[in-house]
Order: C-alpha cells, then structure tokens, then sequence
C-alpha cells in the first residue's frame, strides 16, 4: 500500500530552488511512495476565522483535502526574514482548525530546505516545526535538513537530492500518533 506524502513549499517563485528539489524528490520517490506537491498555495487566502466560519475558501479547502488524503506532511521552504515565508505560515494555520481536528492532527511533519545563507534556512525549519506541534502534528525532531548553498545550482549536487530523499523515508518511517482511545 503506498504512503502519500504531501508537500508544502515555502516558495512561489517559478524557478524555487526548493520546488525543485521537491519535484526532484517526487520523481524519485521510493517505491511505495507517493509525493505530492500541494499546488496553489499563493491562492489561499490570509487565515480568518469568520471566512473560515462562513466556509473555507475554495483554495483553503483544496489545501486541506489533500493534507487530509495525505499520510505525512513535508514542507520544503526557504528561509524569509529569519523565519518561514508567510505562504507557508499561512497553510499551516489553515491545516490548523477546527481545532483539534485540523488535517494535520496527528500526522507526522518535518520541514526542510535550502538557502543561501550559512544555516541554510534552520529558523525557517525550526519555527515550522513549532508551528506544525502546536497544530496537532508528530514532529520528530530529528528529521532535520537545513541545507546552505553558496551557489543555488544545488541540484547539481546529488548529496543533497540525497540527503532530502532521506528524509522523506524517516518521516515514512515516522509513526502517526492514533487518536486517543
Ligand atoms: C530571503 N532569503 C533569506 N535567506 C535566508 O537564509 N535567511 C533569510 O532570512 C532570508 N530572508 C529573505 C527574505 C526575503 C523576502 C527573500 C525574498 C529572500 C533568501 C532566500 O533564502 C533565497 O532567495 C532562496 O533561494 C529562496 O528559495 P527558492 O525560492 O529558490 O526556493
């Protein structure tokens, strides 16, 4: 049976380096895996409980039916202002609520990705990670890859598509917490 892993990105831009890795990434996904790049994450309107109240935008909606399809969650993103771009915070409040049962309850999620910079984009990673926890999903810590680039032609490097599909297999490997009995 195969695993879904559903994909965030953290940049719109066309040419995101990080896209491409993802992309990267979902051509080679192991066997039995299956990943998917949550498309239209600049349409989704800025979270707002009384739009979310009188139902969810058609966007907002989209984002959380596949989230909830998904088995795990994996957001590859750069790094914005020592954080994570607000398109990426903004999915995750969206998979926030209804609270308590958001698509991310209980799901396990890591964040990823390349910058330029010498931490490679840790707080964007960091503060996903966090924000995702508080949102209900299983953050094992470990599967952390902030990876630098001096050069942004990273997808030269094979260490690094390496290194982003083993993290995709530890959060495969990453067990869903199960609702309380
Ligand atoms: C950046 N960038 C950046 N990089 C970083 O490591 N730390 C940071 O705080 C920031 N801040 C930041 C703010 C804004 C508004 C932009 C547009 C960019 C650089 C960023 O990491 C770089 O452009 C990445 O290559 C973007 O990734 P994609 O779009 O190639 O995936």
């Amino acid at each position: 049976q195969t695993t879904r892993v559903a994909v965030l990105l953290g940049s719109l831009r066309a040419d995101s380096v990080n896209r491409r890795l993802a992309e990267l990434v979902a051509e080679r996904a192991p066997e039995g895996v299956e990943v998917v790049i949550a498309e239209g994450l600049g349409d989704v309107p800025f979270y707002n409980e009384d739009v979310d109240a009188a139902g969810a935008p058609a966007a907002a909606q989209a984002l959380r039916d596949l989230v909830a399809r998904a088995d795990r969650v994996l957001a590859v993103t750069p790094e914005y202002n020592g954080t994570m771009p607000a398109v990426l915070n903004n999915a995750i409040d969206w998979l926030s609520r209804p609270y308590g049962q958001g698509a991310l309850t209980g799901k396990p999620f890591a964040a990823v990705g390349v910058t330029p910079t010498p931490y490679g984009g840790q707080w964007a990673h960091d503060h996903a990670r966090r924000s995702a926890t508080i949102a209900g999903a299983v953050v094992p810590e470990e599967i952390a890859f902030s990876q630098t680039s001096i050069d942004v032609d990273v997808l030269t490097d094979e260490q690094v598509v390496a290194r982003l599909l083993g993290a995709v297999e530890a959060l495969v490997a990453a067990q869903p917490a199960t609702a309380a009995a």
